[in-house]
């Protein structure tokens, strides 16, 4: 049966702890898995700008044998022109992995529905789970064991990483806070879901409106962007709805003295975060940043082999 990556919890708990003891191992051993080698080509599609995504599929690709193929939708025919389910079944015949970063959700489940080959979300206007697994990845590098450990997250609580943060922390067995404005809290059936994970993990899953009560006694402290890719048009709104949430290092020593700082990035120094956080000792953003390539690395690795 051919595997996808579309949610944070399409991984089992044991799944997630397999893909993360391959990461650890392919960052201390780069070229240790060749599931590509050919050469083989992987598709990775940006209806979106990307960065870190961009390159560290291209070089994870690239590590693991094969091609990679980066596509902007917008020089495809993908779109307007053609239909998610043709274009996957097309890419199917041609590449070993469809990656893509989209808008509606929807469309990566009706490609995965289609597609023969795995399909692994690169970020969707609902979830960033192959974020979540860098950020796993580093939490585990600092900290060791992850369940057990609490962690927060302030801010947009109810946009991508807010929902990824909750399936995929409660997957680990860790006890995820995310903390946002009334009318910025998580969809009501990804919360559900968390908590029947948590339930299973021996997780806990708390909603909360206070950035400083959540914050107080946690393990790790999260951000990101107020404003994310597609609401351009709510900038002045959010900044003003989101002000309380800045993470300052007033709101950092309530965390436990040993808290790390952790933001997906891009950061935006003069809202979500303050320098003196981001550019501070707690800091882990440019680990978390490198972790996109172990991980996802780890992920290709691991679908291509549940798919053969
Ligand atoms: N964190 C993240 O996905 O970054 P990019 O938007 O640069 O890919
Ligand atoms: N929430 C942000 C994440 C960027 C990696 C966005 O969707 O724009």
């Amino acid at each position: 049966m051919t595997r996808h990556f579309l949610r944070d919890d399409d991984l089992s708990p044991a799944e997630q702890r397999e893909v993360l003891d391959l990461a650890a191992r392919l960052k201390r051993d780069r070229f240790a898995e060749r599931p590509l080698e050919g050469q083989k080509t992987a598709a990775v599609i940006f209806d979106k700008t990307s960065t870190r995504t961009q390159v560290s599929f291209s070089v994870g690709v690239a590590d693991l044998g094969g091609n990679p193929l980066i596509m902007d939708s917008k020089n495809s025919q993908m779109g307007g022109k053609e239909s998610v389910s043709d274009t996957a079944k097309v890419l199917s015949r041609m590449v070993e992995l469809i990656v893509w970063r989209t808008y509606a959700h929807a469309g990566l489940v009706e490609m995965a529905e289609h597609a023969t080959v795995p399909v692994i979300n690169s970020l969707s206007d609902d979830f960033h789970p192959c974020q979540i697994l860098a950020d796993l990845q580093t939490i585990a590098e600092r900290k060791g064991e992850l369940a057990g450990l609490t962690a927060t997250y302030v801010g947009d609580a109810a946009n991508n990483m807010g929902h990824s943060y909750l399936l995929g922390f409660a997957t680990a067995g860790m006890h995820i806070r995310v903390a946002g404005p009334d009318g910025f809290h998580p969809r009501a059936d990804i919360v559900a879901d968390a908590e029947r994970i948590a339930a299973e993990t021996g997780g806990s899953v708390s909603i909360l409106t206070d950035p400083v009560a959540a914050v107080s006694g946690s393990d790790v402290v999260i951000t990101d962007t107020w404003v994310s890719m597609g609401q351009e048009d709510e900038k002045a709104a959010r900044i003003a709805t989101f002000g309380a949430y800045r993470v300052t290092a007033e709101l950092m020593a309530h965390a436990r003295e040993d808290a790390i700082f952790m933001h997906c990035l891009p950061a935006y120094r003069e809202y979500e975060v303050a320098p003196e956080v981001i550019d501070g000792p707690q800091s882990v953003v440019w680990d978390e940043a490198e972790n996109r390539v172990h991980a996802q690395k780890a992920l290709m690795t691991w679908l291509l082999k549940e798919s053969e």
